[in-house]
């Protein structure tokens, strides 16, 4: 019998769009590595405001990024990045760095700090024995993985995605996050060629997985 294949599923799209909640789902029926690369960003961006480092202090920026040492700790199917051997905090989702995080994650230098620890997701996902990864973010299929067996770009009305973040009681400027993320010269968040665009406003979260894990089964079958 031949072994089963290493499979990597990029999902990318705008603030509150359900990339987290399907991805979550994807990595336990598959078993698969979940990375959400948001939570990297974002951990970087509360790093940086802890160092009271602005993201417009290029020079500032350039010499403490490349100091800082990245690693993963796998925690169930999911990759926490410890920033010099230390965990996100709770700060990450806070008020604060939603307001921020956008404003870092523009600049190149900051980008190119995450670039190769993405990628190397990869050798984690094997080195745990996962049968593939899924990486959720925004420039994902575009940028970091653009040959990913599975390129998945979801859609969602501005105002149910409002409506979901509330429910979750959280509050977020996705509006003004998605507004920034997509202008930005450096990997803008855009459905890549030849991704799979699923408008989710619509369905339920069992509709959306249940779409993706059909395409998804063809090669993989569920663990
Ligand atoms: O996914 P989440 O909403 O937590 O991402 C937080 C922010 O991180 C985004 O608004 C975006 O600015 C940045 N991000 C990015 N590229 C990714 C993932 C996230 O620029 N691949």
């Amino acid at each position: 019998m031949s072994a089963s294949p290493f499979i990597i599923v990029a999902i990318d799209g705008g603030a509150a769009s359900g990339k987290s909640s399907s991805a979550k789902i994807l990595a336990e029926r598959f078993n698969l590595l979940h990375v959400d690369t948001g939570s990297f960003y974002r951990h970087l961006t509360a790093e940086l405001l802890a160092r009271m480092v602005p993201p417009g202090e290029l020079a500032t920026l350039q010499a403490v990024l490349p100091t800082l040492q990245l690693s993963t700790h796998v925690e169930g199917r999911s990759a926490r990045m410890l920033v010099d051997g230390r965990p996100a905090g709770d700060e990450i989702r806070s008020g604060e760095v939603n307001a921020h995080v956008s404003h870092y994650s523009a600049v190149p230098v900051v980008r190119h700090t995450l670039l190769a620890y993405q990628r190397n997701q990869v050798d984690v996902a094997r080195a745990h024995h996962f049968r593939g990864l899924v990486m959720e973010g925004r420039d994902i299929g575009s940028v970091i993985f653009p040959a990913a067996d599975f390129r998945f770009f979801l859609h969602a009305d501005p105002a149910e995605r409002a409506k979901r973040r509330s429910a979750e009681g959280r509050q977020d400027s996705i509006a003004e996050r998605d507004r920034l993320d997509s202008s930005r010269k450096t990997s803008p968040l855009t459905c890549p060629e030849g991704a799979i665009d699923i408008d989710s406003t619509h369905l339920t979260l069992e509709q959306v997985v249940g779409h993706m894990a059909d395409l998804i089964a063809v090669k993989l079958p569920p663990a």
